[in-house]
């Protein structure tokens, strides 16, 4: 028996879906290319479709040529990694195919010398959660002699209660140890980098708190429209689709205190403490005066006319749903106290980005050189995706220039470095799935804080649609949104390097 842990029969329901052809199947095949992943596994692609697995097999390259960090190597080399995968069709709203599965799982097992440890993937719409979870005990799946893991995808329910009954449904079969729930932003090598530079940093650790930053901003902005997720969109919202989950971990990874040990739990319960802080709107006049929600209508974008929301395949032509939300969000703890965190998301944005902006307090302004010029801010941020970096924004003398001062940009592009391909989100959370290494993973008494607070503006939103915003596909969003910190005396710091008027220093050199 092989008692390798990192070894497993991965089970991914909803094998043929978009999720597993751009994502995992890709994530499989740079573990094993590196060496992550041992001889000892095995795949089983579960969907209702009818597959043979030679089929499934020309999937899983295509796939691979289209999405993967790496280059397929010849025949051998491909052979060998496919004969881990098989194919099975299976509807997983019935128990009937969960014993056949379960005998396939065991002939694999067996085949590859797994040593028992099972991994379900749940790449498959959320409604059938729930069932699958039920369904994979009944076909006698949890009977085996090694662990048993269960990745989940987001959405993790639609508000509290119903991710308080998927919780309970689930509970009911695995442990919450045993749980992998997936956030992927958690997977990005910038998200988990904030931690690095804020805690092995002498230069930020001691200013990381209200008497030193003067506010947080967020953005999480998308050129893409619904696509062909009209259905699902239009019952969700940003809110729920990208606010309950990537909006409030990133504010958790920025605010959390330095957790005590490297344990999974440790950092999962200061994460977990920042969520339970964060100050709750408690009527709908707060929610209106705290976070503003707008909706793309027609618009150019790049010289092609896009079209309104409303008139998006599977949208209510007289849809309220948001498209783009930001909110001013309070942390209420001693570190940050008065300190705005600006939260913005939405579609139909200028530019795909992820940015976080730590903006400072200003030097003294009546002493010595503030006195005689207008100093900007400094600024710290974090390049997420698709640019990888860090970048920091100081007040510099202009060279040559007498008594001329200027923002000079300190830019660390890790994404630019010749030859750093960096691993996918999806390919370091399968592996620490595997590994049963949980941390960036959100535990349950996470996702249930963070509904909570999510909760309160969807439902002051539901009473009344008056709020909702016009802003037309290709601008920063509602005019609302810029008024939000102009009120506070700030502005949104442009995105994605856009820093005009600045000279730029990349790595030692001057542009
Ligand atoms: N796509 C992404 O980039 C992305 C990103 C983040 C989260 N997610 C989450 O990941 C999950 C999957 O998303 P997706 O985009 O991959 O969806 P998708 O493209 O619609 O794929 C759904 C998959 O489920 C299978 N399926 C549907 N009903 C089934 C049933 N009764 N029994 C067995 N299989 C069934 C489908 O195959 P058959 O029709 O052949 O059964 C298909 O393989 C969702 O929870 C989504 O929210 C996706």
């Amino acid at each position: 028996m092989n008692m390798n842990s990192n070894s497993a029969v991965f089970m991914i329901f909803g094998a043929t879906g978009d999720l597993a052809r751009r994502k995992l199947f890709p994530a499989f095949y740079s573990l094993y290319r590196e060496g992550k992943l041992t001889d000892h596994f095995a795949v089983i692609g579960l969907a209702r479709r009818p597959r043979t697995n030679d089929q499934f097999r020309s999937d899983v390259l295509e796939s691979i040529r289209e999405f993967a960090r790496h280059e397929v190597q010849g025949d051998a080399d491909w052979n060998r990694f496919v004969e881990h995968f098989e194919y099975m069709s299976l509807d997983s709203t019935q128990v009937a195919g969960f014993h056949e599965l379960r005998k396939l799982a065991d002939r694999l097992d067996e085949k590859f010398h797994v040593g028992g440890n099972r991994l379900f993937y749940l790449a498959l719409a959320p409604e059938l959660f729930g069932q699958v979870t039920t369904h994979i005990r009944e076909g006698g799946l949890l009977e085996s002699k090694g662990w048993n893991r269960l990745v989940i995808e987001k959405p993790f329910g639609y508000d509290l209660a119903s991710a308080e009954k998927l919780n309970r449904q689930i509970r009911e079969v695995f442990e919450e140890n045993e749980i992998y729930r997936i956030d992927h932003y958690l997977g990005k090598e910038m998200v988990q980098n904030i931690g690095v530079v804020r805690f092995a940093n002498a230069l930020f650790e001691p200013l990381w708190n209200n008497r030193h930053i003067a506010n947080v901003q967020i953005t999480l902005s998308e050129t893409v429209g619904v696509e062909d997720r009209g259905g699902y969109y239009d019952h969700s919202g940003a809110l729920r689709d990208m606010g309950q989950n990537h909006m409030l971990q990133m504010i958790a990874m920025m605010a959390m205190e330095p957790p005590s040990r490297t344990n999974p739990e440790d950092l999962r319960d200061e994460k977990v403490k920042v969520l339970r802080s964060l100050r709750a709107y408690r009527t709908p006049e707060e929610v209106r005066s705290h976070v503003v929600r707008g909706q793309y209508t027609e618009g150019e974008m790049k010289g092609t006319l896009q079209k309104a929301y409303r008139a998006e395949d599977s949208v209510n032509p007289n849809s309220t749903t948001e498209t783009y939300f930001a909110a001013k969000v309070y942390v209420d703890n001693f570190r940050w106290a008065g300190v705005p965190f600006y939260i913005r998301t939405g579609k139909r944005l200028p530019v795909k980005t992820t940015e976080v902006v730590v903006e400072f307090k200003n030097v003294p302004d009546n002493v010595y050189l503030a006195n005689d010029h207008r100093l900007e801010p400094n600024l710290l941020v974090f390049r997420i995706n698709p640019m990888e970096g860090i970048y920091m924004k100081i007040n510099a003398k202009k060279p040559g220039a007498e008594g001329v001062i200027i923002p000079v940009a300190m830019d660390f592009c890790q994404s630019c470095q010749v030859g750093l391909n960096t691993p996918e989100a999806y390919e370091r959370l399968l592996h620490d799935a595997v590994r049963g290494d949980s941390t960036y993973f959100t535990r349950w008494d996470e996702v249930a804080s963070a509904w909570s607070f999510i909760d309160r503006i969807a439902e002051a939103w539901s009473q009344s649609s008056d709020d909702l915003h016009p802003y037309p596909a290709g601008s920063w969003g509602p005019e609302a949104a810029r008024e939000l910190l102009a009120r506070d005396g700030f502005r949104w710091w442009p995105v994605n390097g856009q820093h005009e008027g600045e000279v730029i220093w990349v790595e030692g050199e001057t542009k």
